[in-house]
């Protein structure tokens, strides 16, 4: 085959900007699965940015811990109201386990003051414990690049008080936190307690 001498050069660099092309899109896929755009803002430093939209999440469940029942002192005062990303729920619904990047935010909400000895109170829909005051949020996020060494899970505390939080938190020590999800949770999430939601149909 004769090769045209006129266009042999032109056709040489239109192959490798193409090959570039191409190479650039397959890397930007790979980037946004391991970081999808829905999934957690980090600083440059490395810490995690709160996310602002939550409330706007799954709403996944709400174990509670009432100070009245912890001696006063519970560690995650009162209700722990969790929710997800709503494409992290989708994920998880259609393979059973967490996607990259998901976000578990547990924020803590406190019960109305306590009337009786085991920190209940009197509505007109009974005796039991109700909402009131917002109390601070914990975050678990999946990473298995960042987080490698605590199974693929990285830990984070935004303050245990009233908002407003901190706007951004590192990373905490395996003892804070990773180790007893390591020790206690289902593949690092306690996700029996999200089951009903999880699971319905
Ligand atoms: C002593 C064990 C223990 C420690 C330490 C611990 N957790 Fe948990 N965590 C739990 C349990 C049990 C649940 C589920 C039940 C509940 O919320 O009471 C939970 C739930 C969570 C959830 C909701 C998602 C899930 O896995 O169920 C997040 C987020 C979370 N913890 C973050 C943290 C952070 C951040 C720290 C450290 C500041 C921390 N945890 C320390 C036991 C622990």
């Amino acid at each position: 085959m004769q090769i045209n001498q006129k266009f042999f050069l032109p056709a040489c660099v239109l192959a490798f900007v193409a090959s570039i092309a191409v190479l650039t899109g397959i890397a930007n896929i790979a980037h946004a699965k391991s970081n999808p755009s829905w999934g957690p803002k980090w600083t440059r430093a490395g810490d995690l940015v709160l996310p602002s939209d939550y409330h706007e999440w799954v709403f996944l469940g709400s174990p509670l811990t009432p100070h009245a029942l912890n001696g006063g002192k519970a560690a995650f005062p009162e209700y722990h109201n969790v929710y997800v990303q709503p494409e992290a729920y989708v994920a998880y619904r259609e393979t059973g386990s967490w996607p990259e990047g998901t976000i578990l935010l547990k924020e803590l909400q406190l019960t109305r003051p306590a009337v009786h000895d085991d920190g209940s109170s009197m509505e007109v829909s009974g005796r039991g414990f109700f909402p009131a005051a917002l109390n601070g949020i914990d975050i678990s996020v999946k990473d298995s690049k960042r987080f490698k060494d605590t199974n693929n899970w990285g830990f984070f505390n935004f303050g245990h008080r009233p908002p407003p939080y901190e706007k951004t938190a590192a990373a905490l020590p395996i003892d804070a936190c990773a180790g007893c999800h390591i020790a206690n949770a289902d593949n690092m999430v306690f996700s029996k307690f999200y089951k009903p939601i999880l699971d319905a149909k």
